[in-house]
């Protein structure tokens, strides 16, 4: 495709602009397509100048740190830390229920996160620099981090403007500039006047394999804003377990290129139920799947019920603390696509 081609030289020669010829780039990673491409992206422009951290907030889906981890380092070649500050993003987040107030406290947790790791870079670089000149070799110094690189949409662009209006303050995607005023490192968003579509498409010509570029959009805030109630392990691994089960039922069925975003949420209400002959009184899992081109108005997804019927009786099978499935048929709007 002509444009996206173009687009790349020209993103490419703007980035080695902005960066200049020492400084380095450290790279917020959440395994979604965005970030990816952005990753992808941002190492054509200044290589091995460029490092992403994937951070585990405690709150990804089943097996996401170590997919992560393979899909960068073995199909897009990038170096990738992967940092686990589960313990600190869940500490944060123990009895919060608001979902601004999640999404704040994982955004100021990123950029804490973030700039430790940044300094932790810096030094072991510092430290390598101190130790060839000791041995009498020649290496230039390396540049410090000053930038960030967000995988930044135009739709996350414009729904956190409009958002910030005096109406009303529906939501805050946190990985969108205003959230992060107080960080000291630069952002850096290269796909900021894109749309999905076309994050796809220049994914494809960066040579990422298809079934990455065609993942549905994960949020930053992950599972907390799947999980109605308090966050905790408990609550996470509940929902993880049901999420799993439903992704790959609808992979398996041939559903998922059709739909734009499916995933579980965990609705904090517990309602009885009966397993052989005991009473339970456990909570409820909704199951959302949403079809939109824009991810500003939607759709739901019409399951044929055979399927509706085999993941309902999977999830509470198999899924401990969960004895009742529902389905989300709700439009955007009035709904919107995540619970909270
Ligand atoms: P809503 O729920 O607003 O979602 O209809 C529209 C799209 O945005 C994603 N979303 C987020 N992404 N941080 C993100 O990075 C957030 O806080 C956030 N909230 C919603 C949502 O998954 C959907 O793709």
């Amino acid at each position: 495709n002509w444009t996206m081609s173009t687009f790349i030289d020209k993103e490419i020669a703007r980035i080695r602009e902005m960066v200049g010829p020492r400084d380095r780039v450290l790279g917020a990673i959440s395994g979604g397509v965005d970030s990816s491409v952005a990753a992808k992206l941002m190492h054509a422009a200044i290589g091995e100048r460029f490092h992403a951290v994937m951070v585990d907030n405690g709150v990804l889906r089943a097996g996401e740190a170590k997919q992560v981890d393979e899909m960068l380092n073995k199909h897009l070649g990038v170096n990738v830390t992967i940092v686990d500050a589960s313990e600190l993003f869940l500490s944060r987040l123990e009895g919060v229920e608001d979902p601004e107030k999640k999404r704040k406290i994982i955004g100021n947790t990123f950029i804490n996160v973030f700039e430790e790791e940044a300094a932790k870079l810096e030094a072991a670089a510092e430290e390598e620099e101190a130790k060839a000149k000791a041995e009498g070799k020649e290496q230039e110094a390396k540049g410090k981090y000053e930038f960030l690189l967000q995988g930044t949409l135009y739709p996350d662009v414009i729904e956190s403007i409009s958002f910030k209006g005096p109406s009303a303050t529906i939501k805050t995607h946190h990985n969108v500039g205003g959230l992060l005023e107080n960080m000291k490192m630069k952002l850096i968003e290269p796909l900021r006047e894109l749309f999905k579509d076309e994050v796809r498409e220049l994914g494809k010509l960066l040579g990422i394999p298809a079934h990455l570029v065609g993942r549905h959009p994960f949020p930053g805030p992950g599972l907390a804003i799947r999980i109605l109630g308090p966050v905790t392990r408990g609550q996470v691994a509940i929902l993880q377990a049901a999420d799993a089960i439903y992704i790959e039922e609808i992979r398996r069925a041939g559903h998922y290129d059709k739909i734009s975003q499916a995933f579980a949420v965990l609705l904090p209400v517990r309602a009885v139920g009966v397993q052989g002959d005991k009473r339970t009184y456990d909570q409820v899992i909704a199951l959302r799947a949403a079809q939109t081109t824009d991810f500003m108005t939607a759709t739901w997804y019409d399951f044929p019920h055979q399927f509706l019927s085999h993941v309902s009786n999977r999830i509470t099978n198999e899924v401990a603390g969960i004895n009742r499935v529902v389905l989300d048929i709700s439009s955007k709007p009035p709904a919107t696509i995540e619970w909270l």
